[in-house]
């Protein structure tokens, strides 16, 4: 039997609850479609941090390298400092297993309602697809005369011809399969040395794939045309910046962070791809079970895909999308079920629904 040895880091607020929903609709896929899945779950995240004073050791990345992939919750406690968890945990991640492509789907699925007026499910269906690894999230930079009227704080931003081709080749490979449309978007007017390189490298990537057409919209103008006019868009591939703005809008656009679910693909394979929910930790709400768990096992559906598990996958999405279209809200007290009740619902769906 096919077995595939997924690493779990459930992590902080509602992530373990909402990755503990996910796998029981994993398992419940695994029965369906004749495959194992054993998982290894990894104590990471604010209480291990509080309590040891390391975020990420060498020992623990490379026992996760072992595995064949990452489910992730999130991480993130108002006990720490913003983005010791998060740029030491994720960030690190993504870098250490070379997760250059950040994958976030932006699909608004029947019965879930988009704030956004003429949004519909016909015409919201695209991908967008996240440089993870350079651009301003690089991390150089300096800052001299700190706290003085003279400060001056230079953030450096990155751009290699070998990261952007990954990324553009992944876009042009995807959009095969879909609609055969690749948008190219940044900030070529004004970035002109990275958005140079950008360009060209589109073009040239683009020579070999006679059959997917490509265009390009600046970032400024995509947050005009995503919300009002998804449907032109199919692959959308950008930079680390962009992308991470892009795609909130876009999981505002599906429906919100209850619904949006996102991957860290290494392309090569060489090391394990991370699948996590676009939403954080949520301390808000954690602990109450009001944490949706659809965008944890839509994420978890992106993961069962890579795996090559694709009925699977196929078939929760599915169930998750139609118990998504039950609820009477997407989040919090009114959502009518618990997180855990819900994750259940959702593996009740995958073995019944065809
Ligand atoms: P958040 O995504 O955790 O929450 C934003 C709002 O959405 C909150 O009101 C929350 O209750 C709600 N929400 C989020 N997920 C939900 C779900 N599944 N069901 C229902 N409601 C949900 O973002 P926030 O509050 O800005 O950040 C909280 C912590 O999470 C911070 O420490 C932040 O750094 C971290 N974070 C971690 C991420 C990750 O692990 N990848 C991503 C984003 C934030
Ligand atoms: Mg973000």
């Amino acid at each position: 039997m096919r077995k595939h040895h997924l690493a779990v880091i459930g992590g902080d607020g509602i992530g373990p609850d909402v990755t503990a929903a996910a796998l029981t609709a994993v398992r419940a896929a695994a029965g369906k479609f004749g495959f194992a899945v054993d998982t290894t779950e990894f104590d990471l995240g604010a209480e291990h941090f509080l309590r040891t004073g390391v975020v990420l050791d060498d020992p623990a990345v490379e026992k996760l390298r072992e595995h064949d992939a990452i489910l992730l919750g999130a991480v993130g406690d108002p006990r720490v400092a913003p983005g010791i968890l998060e740029r030491g945990l994720i960030v690190a991640l993504r870098v250490a297993f070379r997760q250059s492509v950040n994958v976030r789907p932006v699909r608004l699925y029947p019965g879930v309602e988009s704030p956004v007026k003429g949004v519909t499910p016909e015409n919201c269906d695209l991908v967008v697809l996240r440089e993870n690894t350079e651009g301003l999230y690089a991390g150089g930079g300096s800052t001299t005369h700190a706290g003085t009227p003279h400060a001056v704080a230079l953030q450096n931003s990155v751009t290699t011809v070998a990261a952007t081709t990954e990324i553009v080749e992944f876009a042009f490979r995807l959009a095969q399969r879909r609609r055969r449309r690749v948008t190219l978007c940044h900030k070529t007017n004004i970035l002109v040395h990275a958005g140079q390189l950008w360009q060209d490298v589109v073009d040239e990537v683009a020579t070999r794939y006679s059959d997917v057409e490509h265009d390009y919209v600046h970032a400024d103008a995509m947050c005009l045309h995503l919300p009002t006019n998804p449907g032109r868009f199919d692959v959308v591939v950008t930079d680390n910046l962009f992308g991470d703005i892009i795609s909130d809008l876009g999981a505002t656009v599906q429906g919100g962070l209850g619904v949006a679910a996102s991957a860290n693909h290494n392309p090569t394979g060489s090391a394990p791809s991370m699948f996590e929910p676009v939403h954080g930790s949520a301390p808000d709400i954690a602990g109450r079970g009001w944490a949706n768990p659809a965008a944890a096992v839509l994420s978890a559906a992106l993961c069962l895909a890579t795996l090559g598990e694709r009925d699977a996958a196929l078939a929760l999405e599915a169930a998750a999308a139609s118990v998504l279209a039950e609820l009477p809200a997407l989040a919090g007290p009114d959502m009518g079920a618990t997180t855990e009740e819900l994750g259940r619902r959702i593996a009740d769906r995958v073995t019944t629904v065809d």
